[in-house]
């Protein structure tokens, strides 16, 4: 993990520090999905409401689920075989952050006027919302592949399923872009461009050396992985 100390920060007790958290890896799986997701959500509507382009649409339809497929197939492989921020335990409900979660839910209901709570990579609260969203886009693109062939698998009518998986994903975007947004915009971790360029942006108070009194013992474990704990 690279840290870079930023020298222009302002406030005396607090220091600026650049932290890679997402690899290169995972942000091409992102982008791949998201481009994919969007050209097939747009795609997708001309399908279902464009009859005089539609011939078209279908076939640009598949060329973004290839696109997908990428991203998708890249993104599955590093939850097995990925960095520590990638794998699948990391997109599990931690039930040990559940006040950083119930500070989510403030931060959401009062519009953003509540503080926004810090964390490493995976927001806690959206970790097992990216992992539903990851076995919608494997279902998505199963029933997408097979409807023509087998419209019909064990009594499931296989073009309804497809709608019903894109229409929920269709959500899912709403309400990922609403959210990553709204973090941009009252946090100071610069979520998305972090999403671009790989490095969030931590906050940290310094600490007065007035104000320790004993000595604190940590294991070199804990200083070499703090991805495992809050930045705070
Ligand atoms: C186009 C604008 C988009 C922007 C600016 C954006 C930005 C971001 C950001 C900042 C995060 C990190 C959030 C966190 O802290 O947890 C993230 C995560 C994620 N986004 Fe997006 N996103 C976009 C579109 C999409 C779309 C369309 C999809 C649908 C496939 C998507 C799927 C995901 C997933 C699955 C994650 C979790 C990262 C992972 O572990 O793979 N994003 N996105
Ligand atoms: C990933 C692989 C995918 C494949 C192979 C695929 C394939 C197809 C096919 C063959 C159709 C029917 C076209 C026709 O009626 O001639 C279709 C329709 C559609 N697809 Fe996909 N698709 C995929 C993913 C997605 C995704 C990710 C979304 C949105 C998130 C999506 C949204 C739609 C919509 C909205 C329709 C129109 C349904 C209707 O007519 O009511 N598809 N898709």
């Amino acid at each position: 993990m690279t840290q870079t100390p930023m020298p222009m920060h302002t406030d005396p007790n607090e220091t600026v520090q650049r932290h890679l958290v997402w690899r290169g890896w995972l942000r091409l799986a992102h982008w791949s999905m998201a481009a994919g997701t969007l050209a097939l959500l747009f795609t997708g509507w001309l399908i279902a409401n464009a009859p005089s382009v539609a011939d078209h649409a279908v076939q640009d339809h598949y060329l973004a689920a290839y696109l997908l497929l990428g991203g998708l197939g890249l993104r599955l492989w590093l939850l097995l075989r990925g960095g520590e921020v990638e794998r699948f335990k990391t997109l599990l409900p931690d039930l040990t952050r559940t006040h950083v979660m119930k500070d989510m839910v403030r931060f959401y209901i009062s519009f953003g006027r509540m503080p926004l709570p810090r964390w490493y990579a995976h927001n806690p609260l959206w970790g097992p919302v990216y992992l539903l969203l990851l076995l919608a886009l494997v279902m998505v693109a199963a029933t997408g592949f097979a409807q023509q062939q087998w419209p019909i698998v064990y009594g499931f009518y296989l073009p309804s399923m497809h709608r019903w998986w894109a229409d929920a994903i269709g959500l899912f975007v709403i309400a990922h872009l609403l959210a990553v947004v709204l973090h941009d915009w009252k946090g100071t971790a610069c979520d998305v461009s972090a999403m671009l360029s790989g490095y969030r942006i931590f906050v940290i108070k310094r600490i007065d050396p007035e104000e320790i009194v004993g000595t604190q013992r940590i294991s070199v474990e804990q200083i070499a992985r703090p991805s495992s704990r809050d930045p705070d």
